[in-house]
C-alpha cells in the first residue's frame, strides 16, 4: 500500500472508531408466527433504576452495592462515565459495588463523557456535573446528539451553570457547575422525569430548597431513592400540580440497592403472551412502580387476563409477579395524562392495538416524537407497512385493530430505536408472514438478551 492510501486507510478506521454507527454493524433480524408462547422467568432488572443506583451510589460517601443491576449499554455508559469522573466501580459474583465520593466530591474528567444512546445517562450527569465548578463534555451517538437538551440546559443554567451547547441545544455540549449552586424553583414544562432529576441532583449541593413542579406526575424512581439514601424530599399536592421539594446540602449515606425488574422490557414477553393463541407466562419480580403501571392499566381496560401476584415492596418500589394468558382483547381510549406512566410502551401497545378488534386512540403523545427515534412516525409507517389502518391526527395515534394479526412480510426501519426493533420482532410472532426489521443491533442498550429470553418461551427470533 502506498503512502498516502495507508495515511487514507488509518484515518477512515480512525473515523470508524470515533462513530458509535459504525462500531455496531446494522443486525437484521426476522421474527416468525408461533403457536405457543410462555413458561416462567425474569426479565434484566430496570434501566431507570440502574442509571439511578450508580449515580446515588457514586454521590453518596463509602459502599454501595447494587444487585440486579441491568448490564445494557445505556447503564454500562452511565457506569463508564462515573469512573470517568474518579468513582471507582467493582464487580464481583453478580454485585456491584460502588464507592461512593459524596455530593460535589467528583473529579474533572479527562475526556468527554460519551453517553452512547442514553438520554437518561446523559441528562441525569449533567446534572450531577452541576454541582462541580469543573467543565464536563458530553457526547452521545447520532440518535442521542440529535435529541433536546434544551429542557435540562436552561434549568440547570437557572442555577448557576455554564453551558455551551451545538445549535438547537444539541450535544455534543460542556457544562461547568458554578462555584456555588443557586437552588431554584422550577415547573416543568415538558412532563420529563429526566429533567426534574437533573435538578434535583444538582439541588444535593446547593443551599436551601430546590423543587420541581409538575403538572402529570412522571416516574418518581429519583425520589424513592434519593429519600432511601437519607436525602429529605418532600412531595406535596398542590392546586392539581406535584411540588417536590429536596433539602439541599445532602449527605447521602451508602446503600444496598436491589433493582426490580423492568417492566418496558417484561412489555414484549407479556405482549407475546397475549397475542399468541396459546400463551402462558409467568414474570417475576416486575418494577410495579404507579408512575410506570399505565401499560398494565390499559390492558386491563382492553380485556387482557393479567394476573398480579405476590405484590410487595423492595427499597420503597412496588415489585409483583405476573401472569399473563392469551387474551381477546378490544380497543379502548388511552387518555393524555396517562402517557407519562407509559410513555415507553406505546410501541408495543401500538402492535397490541393493531390485533385488538376496533380502535384504540392514544392520546396527547408529542414527547414520543423526541425519543431514540420520531416514535410517532416509527410507529405509524411501520404499522402501516404491515397491513394496519390508522390514523395520526396531531399528537394523537388512532389505530384500527381488524381483531386478527395483520399481514405482515415486511421488514421495517428501526431508525436506532431498540422498542421500536423489539415491538415489530414481537409482532413478527403473530402476523401471517414473516416481520423482519433492518438492524436489531440497538436492542443491547436495554436488554441484551432479548432474543434469547423470548426464544426460551417459544418465539422464533433470529437473523434476517
Ligand atoms: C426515563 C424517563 C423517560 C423515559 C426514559 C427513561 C428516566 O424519559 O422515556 O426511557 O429514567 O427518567 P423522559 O424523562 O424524557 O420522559
Amino acid at each position: 500500500m502506498s503512502a498516502s492510501k495507508q495515511t487514507k486507510a488509518r484515518a477512515a478506521a480512525q473515523e470508524r472508531s470515533l462513530d458509535p454507527v459504525a462500531q455496531d454493524p446494522a443486525k437484521a433480524l426476522l421474527s416468525r408466527r408461533v403457536p405457543a408462547f410462555g413458561g416462567g422467568t425474569r426479565v434484566p432488572g430496570d434501566k431507570s433504576i440502574s442509571h439511578r443506583a450508580l449515580i446515588l451510589g457514586a454521590l453518596a460517601v463509602g459502599e454501595t452495592t447494587i444487585e440486579g443491576l441491568l448490564e445494557s449499554a445505556d447503564v454500562m455508559a452511565t457506569l463508564a462515565a462515573l469512573r470517568a469522573l474518579g468513582v471507582d466501580i467493582e464487580h464481583a459474583d453478580g454485585l456491584w459495588r460502588v464507592f461512593g465520593a459524596g455530593v460535589g466530591g467528583l473529579g474533572e474528567a479527562a475526556r468527554a463523557l460519551d453517553l452512547g444512546n442514553s438520554g437518561t445517562g446523559v441528562r441525569l450527569l449533567m446534572g450531577v456535573a452541576a454541582q462541580h465548578p469543573f467543565t464536563t463534555f458530553f457526547t452521545g451517538d447520532p440518535s442521542l446528539c440529535a435529541r433536546p437538551m434544551a429542557r435540562v440546559i436552561e434549568p440547570l443554567e437557572g442555577m448557576g451553570a455554564s453551558v455551551v451547547a451545538r445549535s438547537g441545544g444539541r450535544l455534543p455540549l460542556a457544562l461547568r457547575g458554578p462555584e456555588r449552586l443557586l437552588p431554584v424553583s422550577h415547573r416543568l414544562a415538558v412532563p420529563s422525569a429526566q429533567v426534574k432529576s437533573a435538578i434535583l441532583l444538582a439541588g444535593l449541593n446547593a443551599p436551601g430548597e430546590t423543587s420541581v413542579i409538575e403538572a402529570t406526575p412522571t416516574r418518581d424512581h429519583t425520589e424513592l431513592m434519593l429519600r432511601h439514601f437519607g436525602a429529605l424530599v418532600g412531595v406535596e399536592a398542590v392546586e392539581g400540580e406535584t411540588r417536590i421539594t429536596l433539602e439541599g446540602e445532602a449527605e447521602l449515606k451508602p446503600q444496598a440497592v436491589a433493582v426490580p425488574g423492568d417492566v418496558s422490557s417484561a412489555a414484549f414477553p407479556l405482549a407475546a403472551a397475549l397475542l399468541v393463541p396459546d400463551g402462558d407466562l409467568t414474570l417475576e419480580n416486575v418494577g410495579l412502580n404507579p408512575r410506570r403501571s399505565g401499560l398494565i392499566e390499559t390492558l386491563g381496560e382492553m380485556g387482557a387476563a393479567i394476573e398480579v401476584q405476590n405484590a410487595r415492596s423492595v427499597g420503597g418500589e412496588a415489585v409483583a409477579d405476573l401472569r399473563v394468558r392469551s387474551s381477546a382483547l378490544s380497543g379502548v381510549e388511552v387518555p393524555p395524562e396517562r402517557a407519562p406512566r407509559m410513555i415507553d410502551e406505546y410501541p408495543v401497545l401500538a402492535v397490541l392495538a393493531a390485533c385488538a378488534r376496533g380502535p384504540t386512540a392514544m392520546r396527547g403523545l408529542a414527547e414520543l416524537r423526541v425519543k431514540e427515534s420520531d416514535r410517532l412516525r416509527a410507529i405509524a409507517e411501520g404499522l402501516s407497512a404491515c397491513g394496519v389502518a390508522l390514523e395520526l391526527a396531531g399528537d394523537d395515534l388512532i389505530v384500527e385493530g381488524a381483531g386478527h394479526p395483520p399481514k405482515g412480510g415486511v421488514t421495517i426501519e428501526s431508525r436506532f430505536d431498540h422498542r421500536i426493533a423489539m415491538a415489530f420482532l414481537t409482532l413478527g410472532l403473530v402476523a401471517d408472514e414473516p416481520v423482519g426489521v433492518d438492524d436489531g443491533s440497538m436492542i443491547e442498550t436495554s436488554f441484551p438478551d432479548f432474543i434469547e429470553l423470548m426464544n426460551r418461551l417459544g418465539a422464533d427470533i433470529g437473523e434476517g
